[in-house]
């Protein structure tokens, strides 16, 4: 499953990567916002953050996207286990998955076209986490979360 989630400023991408989703047949779920009216970020990261967190499934992920895709990031980050990270070219959108096993991807209506958009979101599917020294590293991240500072 594809959770997916804007503010009024990520709206028409998120629209658009509905579209695209739909005709290559992937199942998404839509978190809203469902218009330009102007909402807050935080509120739709953390619905999205919250599904992508109770998903067990590993090819569940999230797409958030705001105005730059840097808010979306920086409130999915707050909730535990979650690995957002704002893409802004294929290389990013690849490695977000190789080394950081993102669950979700970020972005920005302001920043990124749509045609852009499902080029990093195709190269996230198709990227594997590589685990290894990345493994570590990660498990690193989850003792931060732990210590609750
Ligand atoms: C909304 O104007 C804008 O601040 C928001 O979409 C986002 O870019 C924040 O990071």
């Amino acid at each position: 499953m594809i959770y997916l989630g804007s503010d009024h400023a990520g709206f028409e991408l998120k629209e658009s990567i509905k579209d695209a989703l739909e005709k290559k047949g992937l199942k998404y779920l839509d978190l809203g916002t469902d218009s330009l009216k102007s909402v807050d970020y935080p509120d739709y990261a953390l619905k999205v953050a919250e599904k992508v967190k109770e998903d067990k499934d590993k090819n569940s992920f999230g797409i958030l996207v705001c105005g730059t895709g840097i808010g979306m990031e920086i409130t999915a980050n707050k909730v535990d286990g979650i690995r957002a990270a704002l893409v802004h070219d294929e290389y990013t959108s690849q490695v977000a998955k190789e080394h950081n096993n993102a669950n979700i991807i970020t972005m920005g209506g302001r920043t990124t076209t749509p045609t852009e958009a499902l080029r990093f979101i195709d190269r996230f599917m198709s990227a594997k986490y590589e685990g290894g020294r990345h493994e570590n590293r990660i498990n690193k991240i989850s003792s931060i979360e732990k210590l609750n500072i």
